[in-house]
């Protein structure tokens, strides 16, 4: 059985600019350690691109996680994905994080005992959400409430969230839950109202005011603490990266 948490999530951008050196930046996602990610960055800055590989490296790090994907924009780059047992597009997203919100109630009420890590990646999630309230007010309410549950009780029972947006706006994260995402990453060139919004304190800010960021490079803030600038690698064998994704949504 293969279970190493230490996530390879991108590699060191200084390095990789100025020595053309790909060191890894490890990132840890064991039970137990804050590991919902919230992934920001304007239309084109690689976070699908960048979702997948966490999805892929998810599926390698441990044989017995379960992972679900949600894709609200119902994307080109996860066409491949359709069919997928655990992979839901467009209207079908809910039905993906109930049942990981499912799982969690499960854990929480005792019934289930299990611990292995669940993994719901929620693709363009703001915009599901702005969407979901002009259709159902009411119901997103209720889906915003229960994924700040998660955020705030999924952590000791395996359960976690990896959600993309292109504006973390606060209306859409009640009770200030964007602080409760432990990994946080802001591709591209950012906007200072998003930094603003996700960076702890202005000396972060200044800190990659003097940076820019092209598609695939930018900030990595772990547990408002630690921030480091990264560049997401490029994808050389995008079949065999398919072939795990695939698999790991299914079965
Ligand atoms: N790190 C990267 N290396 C190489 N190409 C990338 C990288 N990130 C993004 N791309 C390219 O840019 C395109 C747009 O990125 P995408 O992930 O769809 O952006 P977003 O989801 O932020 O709108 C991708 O289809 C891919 O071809
Ligand atoms: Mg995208």
């Amino acid at each position: 059985m293969t279970r190493n948490y230490d996530i390879k999530i991108a590699y060191h951008l200084d390095d990789y600019i100025e020595l053309g050196v790909a060191n890894p930046v490890m990132v840890n996602m064991a039970l137990g350690v804050n590991s919902h990610c919230l992934i920001s960055g304007m239309s084109g800055s690689g976070k699908s691109y960048f979702e997948l590989q966490l999805l892929c490296r998810l599926i390698k790090a441990d044989e017995n996680s379960r992972l679900y994907f949600a894709d609200y924009k119902g994307d080109d780059t996860f066409d491949f994905l359709h069919g997928c047992q655990r992979y839901y597009s467009y209207h079908d997203t809910l039905d993906g994080f109930n049942e990981v919100y499912g799982i969690m109630q499960k854990r929480m009420s005792g019934e289930d005992e299990s611990r292995n890590q669940v993994t719901l990646i929620w693709d363009e999630y703001v915009a599901n959400i702005l969407a979901l309230q002009e259709r159902d007010n009411k119901l997103a309410k209720k889906v915003m409430g229960q994924v700040s549950e998660v955020l705030l009780l999924g952590r000791s029972k395996g359960v976690r969230l990896i959600c993309t947006c292109q504006r973390p706006d606060a209306n859409v994260f009640p009770q200030g839950s964007r602080l409760n995402y432990g990994v946080i990453v802001i591709l591209g060139a950012p906007l200072k109202s998003i930094l603003e919004m996700l960076l702890p304190s202005s000396e972060y800010i200044d800190m990659t005011e003097s940076r820019t960021f092209k598609q695939g490079e930018g900030i990595l803030l772990l547990q408002s603490t630690e921030m480091t600038f990264i560049k997401v690698p490029t994808i050389r064998n995008m079949d065999a990266l398919k072939t795990v994704c695939m698999k790991g949504l299914s079965g």
